[in-house]
């Protein structure tokens, strides 16, 4: 695969050819690397066991607050936390693991709920199982929370080939039990037929334009779009339209700082589907300074929290929150959903 991707027309934005040289040593990884692989897997979204430590552990309470928050806008018990397996670390809360990439998760799973997406996926328009792709899946964190809450799902990732070190083993210690269709298994022609035959299949990034597959019911990216160039997102957009995806969420900042190679995500998406931004809490996945309940205003459920929120003077906070990237601004993150209305109407 990576000699296949080495061609000219494949290469990675740069920022993504600096982050794969960083995890080249990957491809040697002995059996001990494997089993702590978790570690390993900062080099693609950035967080540290070390800051989970015991000795860490006087900021469990700030994680605490946010997956409270997040639990009072969930009505459907979508949490899934962090496994204990090839070396899960978290904050230990209530029993379980919890880091920065399973609330960040989580909080996707929220948006895609209130969206109608999860609904959607569990009654797919036609009969049997419903098919989700997702674009750049890292490590795999979110297809294993997918998965884990709706078992009935074929998952497609699409990524770079090097990060199939990390998402295939991840997704296969998990899922040991699962159908898994990695590049190569076979011929990509059987997609067309079989696809539903699989939990999971995973394709290197330069194949998505050639692979014809059975159904899509669901286009995911987060995080991600906002690494890659315009020619990139656009191409892959057009694909997935061309495929009959009806629906595409995306968690992405229109563009991350330091890339000077797309234009913004959300503008991209509007060529081809009709926006419904999400808002889900007032603070970006990045931050944990959401208010503890004791320095919040007396909300009940049915006030709408993230916009009293949002308004709540900065003297009610001992620690002033973070400030948000300024609401429309190319930084901020943002949970849309893009529907193609020929195709879907979602509830
Ligand atoms: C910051 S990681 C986010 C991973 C995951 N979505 C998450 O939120 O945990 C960005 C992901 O985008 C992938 N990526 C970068 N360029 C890509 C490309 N041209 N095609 C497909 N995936 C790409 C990377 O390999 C990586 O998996």
């Amino acid at each position: 695969m990576m000699r296949e991707a080495s061609n000219q027309e494949h290469l990675p934005s740069r920022y993504w050819s600096e982050e794969l040289a960083g995890f080249d040593y990957m491809l040697d990884a002995s059996p001990i690397i494997i089993q702590k692989l978790r570690e390993h897997c900062y080099h693609i979204t950035g967080l540290r066991s070390y800051e989970y430590r015991r000795h860490h552990s006087h900021q469990a309470g700030a994680f605490l607050n946010k997956l409270n928050a997040l639990r009072r806008l969930d009505h459907k018990n979508l949490f899934v936390p962090e496994s204990s397996l090839l070396g899960g670390f978290g904050h230990d809360i209530n029993g379980v693991k919890v880091n920065i990439d399973t609330l960040k998760f989580y909080e996707s799973l929220i948006a895609m709920d209130q969206g109608g997406l999860l609904d959607y996926l569990r009654d797919p328009p036609g009969s049997g199982r419903s098919v989700a792709v997702e674009i750049g899946a890292g490590w795999g964190g979110f297809a294993y929370q997918l998965k884990k809450i709706m078992p009935n799902l074929t998952y497609v990732v699409i990524d770079l080939p090097q990060t199939f070190l990390f998402s295939g083993t991840y997704l296969k210690t998990a899922f040991p039990d699962a159908r898994f269709f990695i590049y190569g298994d076979g011929p990509l022609s059987i997609l067309k037929t079989d696809l539903l035959k699989y939990d999971f299949v995973l394709l290197p990034h330069y194949q998505f334009r050639n692979v014809e597959l059975a159904k899509i019911d669901l286009g995911i990216n987060m995080v991600s779009f906002q690494e890659m160039t315009t020619d990139q997102v656009l191409a892959y957009l057009q694909r997935l339209s061309e495929l009959g995806c009806p629906v595409f969420y995306s968690h992405n900042r229109d563009r991350s700082k330091h890339n000077k190679e797309l234009s913004a995500v959300g503008v991209l998406m509007k060529r081809f589907y009709k926006l419904l931004e999400i808002t889900v809490l007032p603070i970006p996945y990045t931050s944990l300074n959401f208010p503890p309940p004791n320095q919040r205003l007396l909300l009940s459920r049915t006030i709408n929290i993230p916009a009293l929120v949002r308004r709540i003077p900065m003297f009610f906070c001992r620690r002033p929150p973070e400030r948000p990237a300024k609401r429309g601004s190319l930084y901020e993150y943002r949970h849309l959903i893009g529907s193609n209305p020929k195709i879907v109407h979602l509830p």
